[in-house]
């Protein structure tokens, strides 16, 4: 190891994933993640089921990363942790456990906010792959479960949110959906594939009539709740017998509703170049939708390699890594937030 090389570890424990993940001078050497099944059977994350799954988790896959990264715990300059937003008891776990291992190796400890690492996830090397990342200022859609979000990013740690939901994400959104229509937890990724063999324009939901560049998805989960009950009235299979099409249509009213926002908030930032964050970009609609405005509005697109969209520490250690070169570190009485902003 050269002794100007920058190493970090990243601990990410904010919702149902325990990650971590070594980054070195901003390239990747490692990026474990472990998911927790136990909430498949609830149909959404118990967040006491999953902070005790962190707890047996984080050890083995701090260690693991360590391990495939092919390097010594002492090379470790510093370590840096999800501080939120999320849920308090998984966050207490990485945390915790983040603070130990600063103390233990005498190295400096650093918080990094959840959102801010989903957009510097843009920003991981990988050895040997071309680095193609946004140029300053740029838009980022963040869409995950647990948020919505266009964020304006004037550099690598100063960046505001420019439009939010004002109540369900768009993750949310289809998960409520998906649970509605009996498909399994987390249901974006199948209402994603269903969609693939239906019509999207079959059947028409509604709209949010929200100002500015904010977002609003609850009006439209309830109108598809009543919409189905009342299909179900007339005709018990309605849902077996409409799967596809219904999943097309919720699919691309989503769509529909975030990309409304995000060319709005283009045309009045004048902002062209776009990337997008989150669990939910990995949906091939959104990503198709966007590579198509992309073309027809001459933005430059930008979007991230599949496995950095999702919760992961890699995010986290690059995020690290940029505080590191500003000397951002907190103190040991630093506590995790369960709500906070950029
Ligand atoms: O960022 P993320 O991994 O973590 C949380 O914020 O919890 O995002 C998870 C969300 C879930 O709501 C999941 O249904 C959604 O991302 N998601 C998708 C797809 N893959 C994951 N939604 C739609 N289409 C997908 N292909």
């Amino acid at each position: 190891m050269n002794a100007n090389e920058i190493t970090i570890l990243g601990i990410e424990s904010s919702c149902d994933d325990t990650s971590a993940a070594i980054i070195r001078d901003g390239v990747i050497l490692s990026n474990v993640v472990a998911n927790q099944k136990v909430h498949e059977e609830y149909g959404g994350v118990v967040p006491e089921l999953a902070s005790r799954a962190h707890q047996q988790n984080i050890i083995p896959v701090v260690d693991l990363a360590i391990k495939n990264a092919g390097i010594n715990r002492n090379e470790i300059s510093a370590v840096a942790f999800t501080r939120g937003p999320g849920l308090l008891g998984s966050l207490l776990v990485g945390t915790s456990f983040a603070k130990g291992f600063s103390l233990a190796a005498g190295i400096p400890l650093i918080d990094v906010n959840h959102l801010q690492g989903h957009v510097l996830a843009l920003f991981i090397k990988e050895k040997e792959v071309p680095f193609n990342p946004p140029n300053f200022p740029f838009l980022c859609l963040l869409v995950s479960g647990g948020n919505s979000q266009i964020i304006l990013v004037r550099d690598y740690l100063k960046m505001e949110v420019i439009g939010q939901t004002i109540d369900d994400a768009a993750g949310e959104a289809f998960d409520k959906c998906a649970k509605v229509m009996g498909l399994p937890y987390p249901g974006g990724p199948h209402v994603d594939r269903l969609a693939k063999d239906g019509d999207p324009l079959k059947f028409e939901f509604t709209r949010p009539r929200i100002q500015g560049f904010d977002y609003s998805f609850s009006g439209l989960k309830t109108n598809f709740l009543y919409f189905l009950r009342d299909r179900l009235k007339e005709n018990e299979n309605f849902i077996e017998e409409n799967l596809n099409d219904l999943c097309a249509s919720i699919q691309y009213t989503i769509i529909e509703i975030l990309l409304n926002k995000l060319k709005r908030a283009v045309k009045e930032t004048g902002i062209k170049e776009i990337t997008i964050a989150g669990g939910v970009s990995a949906n091939s609609g959104l990503r198709n939708a966007l590579k198509v405005n992309a073309e027809k509005y001459r933005w430059n697109l930008i979007i991230p390699k599949f496995e950095y969209t999702m919760d992961n520490a890699a995010m986290i250690a690059i995020t690290g890594y940029y505080k590191y070169l500003n000397k951002e570190f907190i103190g040991q009485n630093v506590v995790p937030f369960a709500r906070t902003k950029l």
